[in-house]
Order: structure tokens, then sequence, then C-alpha cells
């Protein structure tokens, strides 16, 4: 049996094969937050001919299954079918994935008052041949002439010495060498190259997000960015989220599939810049890996599975150096690779590289640093001290779980204003055009004006009869943001929607509160609050105050950082010093399990209101409703 798609492409079926699988193994992904299990409502296709054994219609609505959509994970074709892939169940690579400024970074780090120093250094030396009067060993020779510079009792391993005797003599006795904290008496000596092929020096730094993979290519001598690339992670398609990942891994015995798929991404794009470039992999002498601690677990090919079970501990927080070939990452082999530390089972290296980015472990002033997705991470301190806690808040401001939700790519509402007169709904849609689901910025946004203009109450429910645009739909009450007659698609947000979003800002309010409350400190003591992430590029703070997200502080203290993962990794590529002091970051960084905490279940349900039960907690949003 043959699926055939409306862009032509076919594929031949497998026994019982459901469709999501049959597209995922010809490398066709679908938005898939559930991984497959017919719960997210994400994988719809449209028959177009055909017949399909169907499991579930899970989400689907009477009218997407009058139009023959059906969940791509839970359908079973019974004979040839012709399918089209519905424009938002595609998965595409962003055009809205936020890269940090990367002109400056350069001038930023030195802004920390260190030079461009990696841990990995290069040093050019010539042997003198050898004659039958020296006739001491290849090695020998070389450890002689590193003697002579200064560079004493280097360890050279297996790998570097299997090579060593023929760079030795196709170089004719003039190589450079690229070396591990030569200086002293603990130095390892990497590998050996022919200075007349290969004498540029690159590193790369890799941020892998649950979502995105990004890689800065950058040039070790000068620290400057040569170039940078992007893709979404390729795990997406076993689930959006960390647990699904975790679960994968663990109960379906995908550990190396996880691995070999976020491999392969960085790999893609490191090929890419290199042939763009005219790099060779020799000249990528080491790579810095910074992600939250189920992505570097799977990196490293750990088994995540106690980072879900309680008491929550991962297996590592510092990994030990790796070798490129053994990360079967394609640099030099012989490269080291550094994993950015992690703090405990959900603070990763990630927020310790993001810390170090904000600087906020350098400045004496009380800051927040908090990283806004599935999970909100947050970290509060100074100079002297800093703790940090993960609240779970769902996947809903990614997309999952919201009727009409959906990334922050093209066709997604990003912003929404209601007239506070007639309740019409001006949008906004990244990209322009048609919308096709609203993102997590359009959610504050909605739900902050429905909040204002009187649409919902202060727990979320709507007002009936306040406009003909709040309507009774499948799963309930809903507000049609957007009319769609043409296609028969109206963008709504539910009732339901409202209190899943609701949900996941006071798990973030909560967990600010309660960290605070820990060190004796309100809200009012926070002087700057770094927001860090890829959707926070894009919130609006103060409808996210109004909605009860953010502390109701000061705007000019709210910074937006972009994502700070790849900053930090790049500062760690390009600075020993500054690599330790991100070790030095997550090693003083105490961590507090909310869940433990009676003190934030309590937060947690005073946070369940908009923008809280306690309204002397938001005065200016106090002030607006008067
Ligand atoms: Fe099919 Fe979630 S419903 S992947």
């Amino acid at each position: 049996m043959e699926l055939r798609l409306t862009s032509d492409e076919v594929i031949k079926l497998k026994e019982r094969e459901d469709i999501y699988s049959a597209l995922k193994r010809a490398g066709i992904y679908l938005v898939a937050s559930c991984g497959g299990k017919g719960t997210c409502g994400k994988c719809k296709v449209k028959i177009v001919e055909g017949e399909c054994d169907v499991i579930s219609y899970g989400k689907l609505t009477q009218k997407e299954r009058e139009s023959n959509i059906i969940l791509a994970c839970q359908s079973i074709p019974k004979s040839d079918v012709l399918v089209e892939i519905l424009k938002e169940s595609r998965l595409v690579v962003g055009d809205k994935i936020a890269i940090a400024r990367t002109k400056d970074l350069v001038e930023y780090l030195k802004s920390y008052g260190v030079d461009i120093n990696p841990a990995v250094k290069r040093i050019y030396i010539e042997l003198p041949p050898p004659t039958i009067s020296d006739n001491i060993s290849d090695l020998e020779r070389l450890k002689r002439t590193l003697n002579e510079k200064g560079l004493r009792n280097m360890r050279f391993s297996h790998g570097f010495v299997s090579t060593m005797a023929e760079i030795l003599r196709s170089s004719n006795w003039n190589v450079e060498l690229t070396y591990l904290n030569g200086e002293g008496v603990s130095g390892e000596a990497i590998f050996l190259t022919d200075p007349e092929s290969c004498n540029r020096r690159h590193g790369i730094a890799v941020d892998i997000g649950t979502t995105t993979v990004v890689v800065y290519l950058a040039n070790l001598s000068t620290g400057e960015i040569v170039d940078i690339g992007s893709t979404y992670n390729s795990q997406m398609r076993y689930g959006d989220d960390v647990i699904t990942r975790i679960v994968y891994a663990t109960e379906g015995g995908g550990l190396n599939e996880l691995r070999d798929a976020v491999v392969t991404d960085i790999n893609t794009i490191v090929n890419s810049l290199m042939e763009r470039h005219s790099i060779e992999a020799c000249e990528i002498d080491t790579a810095t890996i910074a992600g939250n601690t189920t992505m570097s677990h799977i990196f490293w090919g750990l088994n995540p599975g106690s980072i879900r079970e309680e008491p929550y501990i991962p297996t590592l927080n510092h990994f030990p150096q790796w070798k490129g070939g053994t990360a079967k990452l394609s640099i030099n082999p012989q490269s080291p690779v550094y994993t950015v530390p992690c703090v405990a089972s959900y603070v990763g290296g990630d927020i310790a590289a993001g810390v170090l980015a904000s600087k906020m472990h350098r400045n004496p002033e009380i800051a927040l640093f908090m990283d806004i997705g599935t999970n909100g991470e947050i970290a509060i301190g100074n100079n002297e001290w800093l703790m940090t806690a993960a609240c779970s808040m769902g996947p809903c401001f990614e997309g999952s779980g919201v009727r009409c939700g959906m990334r922050a790519t093209s066709g997604a509402v990003e912003s929404v204003k209601i007239d506070p007169e007639t309740y019409e709904p001006a949008i906004n849609v990244i990209g322009g055009g048609h919308p096709m689901g609203i993102c997590g910025s359009g959610m504050i946004d909605s739900i902050s004006e429905m909040f204002l203009t009187g649409v919902i109450d202060q727990k979320g429910k709507f007002v009936k009869g306040k406009t003909d645009r709040i309507r009774q739909g499948e799963e309930g009450l809903e507000f049609v943001l957007y009319r769609d007659e043409a296609h028969n698609k109206d963008i709504v947000l539910t009732e339901v929607d409202v209190e899943n979003i609701i949900r996941a800002k006071a798990a973030l309010y909560a967990g600010i509160k309660t960290l605070l409350s820990e060190v004796g400190f309100t809200m009012d003591a926070i002087e700057k609050v770094y927001i860090a992430g890829g959707f926070g590029n894009y919130i609006n703070v103060e409808r996210a105050i109004i909605l009860g997200m953010l502390p109701d502080i000061p705007k000019e203290r709210f910074v937006f950082m972009g994502n700070t993962s790849i900053t930090g990794a790049y500062l760690c590529l390009l600075s020993e010093e500054l690599r330790r002091e991100a070790e030095d970051i997550a090693s003083k960084m105490t961590y507090i399990e909310l869940s433990v905490y009676r003190s934030f279940m309590d937060e947690y349900m005073s946070a369940l209101f908009l923008p809280h039960t306690d309204m002397s907690q938001f005065p200016t949003v106090a002030s607006r409703l008067k």
C-alpha cells in the first residue's frame, strides 16, 4: 500500500503502519506535541482519497471530522491513500527563532574584564628532524621541544600518538600542537596539525534546547562569530516536552534514537557552516554544549529516567570533558567537548550559562533571572548568593494544551487589542496574512485584554452576554478572536484555555514568591529582572503584569536577554576564566524543590486569579480597574 501526499511524495506503507509513523520514517515531521499518543490533537492531516482505520479522533471538532481531517498518529490506512498535510501541522524551522545579537559578543565578553582565552590553545613548533646521532623517539623529540617552550609534563593519549608520526613527517617536522590547559604541569596534548593545510582555529558553541538547536561557529583567535545556524530539535517528533522525551528514552528504549536525533541536528548545522566557509573539521578545535539537564543527559547518552522520579536526582551535574569523536560530532575527533554544568534535575546548564550571561552573579543588586518555557526556571540572587527553582508551567505558552495554540512562527497571532466599546479584537499575525493559531504572547495579550474589558472575570470565567463574540463551543464557552468562515476555522480562546494559562502563570509567580520569601525578601527587593528564552522576547511586560505573571515592579527593571544559553556557551568557549565562573555559578546555586514547600501551594492557590487574590501586590493593575 502507498501513502501519497498532495505535494507528490510517495511513501510505501508497512503492515498496519499509522500515517504519522510513515511520514516520520520518510523524514517528514508533523507537530506532535504528545509524541503520537493521540492526545494533543496537533498532527492533523486531510484524507483526500482512500480509507483509514481511525483509532481515535481525539480533540478534533465535528466540523474537522466532516472535512475528512484525521489525526495522523491515530489513523492506519486500509487502502492507498492521498493525504494533504495541513499547513499548521507541518514542522518547519520557524522564522522567529530568537538568536542573541551576535555582533557585539566580543565586546560583551571583554566587558567581563577578560580576554579571548579559550581553554584549548595552539602553539607552532619546529622540531629538528631526527638523524643517526639525534635518534630519540618522535614523542621524546616532541617533549624535548615542548620543555624548551615551558610546556612540561604534558599528557599524551593513545589517540594523539597514533597519528603523530605521520603528521610530523608529512609536515616536515613543523607542526601546530593543539593542547589543553598547557601552562604549568597538567597539560594535555590534543592533536597535531600541518600549519600549511590547517591553520585556522575555530570552535562551536551549541545550545541544545528542548525545541531548537542553535550553533555559533566562532573564530577562537578573535572571538568573532563566523556564522550561526539553527534548527528545530528533531527529538520533537518524539514529543514536545522533556517529560515525554524521558519516557521515550526509558520506557520506550529510545535513548540512542533521541541522542542520534540531536547529534544529527548539530552535525547538519556544523557541516553546512563548514561548507559555507570552507572550513575543515580539523580546524574546529573544541565545542561547548549548554542544555537543560535532560538534554545534557541525552546528549551524553545517559539514561535520564531518575530526573522524573522522586527524589529527582540526575546522574551528573558536572560532566567530564568528552572528545568530538566519542560524542560523534563532525569536528576534529580529538577535540575536547565541554558541557556547561547543571544544578539539579530541572535547572540545567542552560540556566548556569544564562546566569553567567546576565552577570547577576557579579553584581550586588538583587536580580531575578527567568527562562520561561514548559518549565519556568528561576534564579534569584547577587554576587553573594544564588537560589534557584523550577516550576512546571505546562506547555500552553508553547502552543500545546490550548485549543488554537501554536508556536511563535508564521501565522501565529502574537498580539491582541480588544476595543472596550465594541469588544472587537485587533490582532497582529507573525509574518502578516491569515492567522492559523495563537502563540504565547498572543495568549497573554488576549487574556489581559479580556480581563480589562470585562469579557472575563477575576477567576477567568466568561461574563455571558457581554458580547456575541462569547459563544458556546464544543468544549464550553469560548471567545472568538478571529472569524474565519472561508477556512471554517475560527481562532478562539476557550474557558479551559484561559484556565490552563492562569495555572501556568500562577505557577511561575508562586515560584518567584516562594524563592524570595525563602531568603526573606519581597518583590520590591528585585532590582533587575532578566528574561531569557525565545518566548521571553515577545512578552509585553505590561500585559504580563496585568495577567499576574510578572511582578508589578517598574517596567524599566525588566531586561530581555534573548537566548542566554547560547550566549553563555559562547562565553565558556572563548574564555577559560568564564568557564570557571560558570562552574562556580552551578556549584554555588542553592536549589529548592518547590513541590515540598507548603508555602508554594498556598502562593499558587492565591495566584489563580487575575492578577491575584491580593490586589495590593498589583497596585498598578488595581488603579487601572478603579
Ligand atoms: Fe497525534 Fe499528538 S495527537 S501527535
